[in-house]
């Protein structure tokens, strides 16, 4: 991980020096002895808001942030990054180009084709109730027109068993990957796509609708109009900010129509799709054009998608006038959220809206270049989704580390953030982590670790990381306890129940 040290000192470098360490240990032992909470705890009502528990320690604050009873613990992932040979879609065209190595192609990715089955059972040890993945449109739809019965009955048969195991499928349409065809007709940039979308979607959901009701349409449309744009490699060529608006509002309307299509064949189906949100704070809080282009970012990738969506009409860059046929089109929004950006503004960047993107010297940052570790910034974007007063999802959140030694913290600081939205009744429904097994991480191939298990691509062997435990722990106990706590990440414990 990149700036322990900073981080370490933020938090001090020993949280508990002088202090009577006695309660740890008995915390720990009682963690270990039960694998998870107390049995006074495990008995307690799950209810909303903290409950004092029975102290252990002389004076240290004890208290347990429980989750509602019917909150949906889950984790996320996308065709294309498990199921691994997908040969029939764009990205997969793309990867094969010679100069790609071995460690950036996604092979048999974690082999869910074959057998998401044994990681479906663990998901299920770990107490899962609920599992977000895709289908792969090239499958299903390998020509235009013409399905694949096989396919589909594939996906039926890993939604049942999904279904057996007590966990309730949250299934993707379209998670960036296009069917070959459909890319050499232009992909999202054609306007013919919103129509092919719904015929899909209707398709699927005929055949799928018996094992699953919740549908997420589409899968970050600003990512996948922006990716190409702000530098990210892949098939789809993203040259200017004209082409970026086109491809979002052209799966905007995707996502209208195939939330049309999908309640025609299935009335009590909840449909949304997963948004994906930074924070952008000005990199100087006091000068006027860092805030101007703090807030020109948040319009751009954050606002515009909501306006259109939820209140039915186009706001420049994306568009102008009324778009009455998004209206609607929302019975809940997914939040996808990683991290913040600080923006200067930076008049030598007219491509990106005259802004830049830093961090602040102090920040705690994550792998592979993936941003602050912002935990707050969970909370102030369910804050933002809850105006929308529809049921929220948190349909992705994560972090690449390979060895493990941030995802604990994060997991807990941004699972209490989350606690905090619910306890000012925020709709929050459920989260999904992402992910439960390394999986291919689109064009950093496998050199981004985001699995609570680790997988080792070439024998498919599995080894859970500690973050795995700390989540099991957590959703088996349906809330963070200070055993939890203690037994996964004693240095949160001052944030997380401060004297
Ligand atoms: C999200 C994508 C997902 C995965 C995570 C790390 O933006 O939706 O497929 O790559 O990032």
């Amino acid at each position: 991980m990149a700036k322990r040290e900073d981080s370490e000192k933020k938090l001090g470098d020993d949280p508990f020096e002088g202090m009577d360490l006695a309660w740890l240990e008995e915390e720990k032992l009682s963690t270990r002895r039960t694998g998870t909470p107390s049995d006074d705890e495990a008995k307690a009502e799950p209810a909303l808001g903290v409950t004092a528990v029975t102290p252990v320690g002389p004076s240290l604050p004890q208290a347990t942030f429980h989750f509602p009873a019917d909150f949906k613990w889950g984790v996320a992932t996308a065709a294309y990054q498990v199921e691994g040979n997908n040969t029939n879609n764009d990205w997969w065209a793309w990867e094969q180009q010679e100069e790609r190595q071995a460690e950036y192609r996604s092979g048999k990715a974690c082999d869910w084709w074959e057998n998401a089955e044994a990681d479906f059972d663990r998901a299920a040890e770990m107490g899962l109730n609920a599992l977000r993945l895709s289908v792969e449109w090239s499958r299903i739809e390998p020509h235009p027109g013409e399905f694949d019965a096989a396919a589909l009955a594939r996906y039926g048969e890993m939604l049942q068993g999904l279904r057996e195991r007590h966990i309730e499928p949250m299934v993707t349409l379209h998670h960036f990957t296009n069917p070959r065809w459909l890319a050499e007709q232009g992909g999202w940039e054609n306007p013919e796509t919103v129509d092919r979308f719904a015929g899909f979607a209707r398709r699927v959901v005929e055949a799928l609708g018996r094992h699953c009701d919740l549908w997420c349409t589409v899968n970050e449309p600003n990512v996948y109009g922006v990716w190409g744009l702000v530098g990210g490699d892949g098939p789809g060529k993203v040259p200017d900010i004209k082409t970026a608006t086109r491809l979002i509002r052209h799966m905007l309307l995707g996502h209208a129509a195939a939330y049309r299509e999908i309640h025609a064949v299935q009335s009590e189906a909840r449909v949304g799709f997963a948004h994906n949100m930074r924070v952008f704070d000005p990199a100087n809080p006091r000068s006027p054009l860092d805030r101007l282009a703090a807030r020109t970012l948040d319009r751009v990738y954050n606002q515009n998608i909501l306006t259109a969506l939820a209140r039915g009409c186009w706001t420049l860059p994306l568009g102008f006038g009324l778009a009455w046929k998004l209206r609607r089109t929302l019975d809940w929004i997914g939040l996808n959220y990683y991290t913040r950006d600080l923006v200067a503004f930076d008049r030598a960047q007219s491509q990106l809206l005259f802004t830049r993107r830093t961090h602040a010297e102090d920040a705690e940052l994550l792998d592979g270049g993936y941003g602050e570790f912002y935990p707050n910034g969970l909370f102030r974007c369910l804050k933002r989704l809850a105006r929308l007063n529809l049921p929220i999802y948190v349909t992705e959140n994560g972090i690449p580390d390979a060895d493990d030694d941030q995802r604990p913290r994060h997991l807990l600081t941004h699972l209490h953030q989350m606690w905090h939205a619910i306890q000012l009744c925020y709709p929050v429904m459920g989260y999904y982590h992402w992910t439960l097994v390394d999986n291919f991480e689109w064009a950093d191939g496998w050199t981004l670790r985001f699995g609570l298990i680790a997988l080792d691509p070439e024998t498919q062997a599995r080894t859970p990381r500690p973050s795995a435990g700390l989540y099991a722990d957590i959703v088996h106990a349906n809330a963070i306890t200070p055993q939890i706590i203690a037994a996964h990440a004693p240095e949160v414990r001052p944030k997380l129940l401060p004297r």
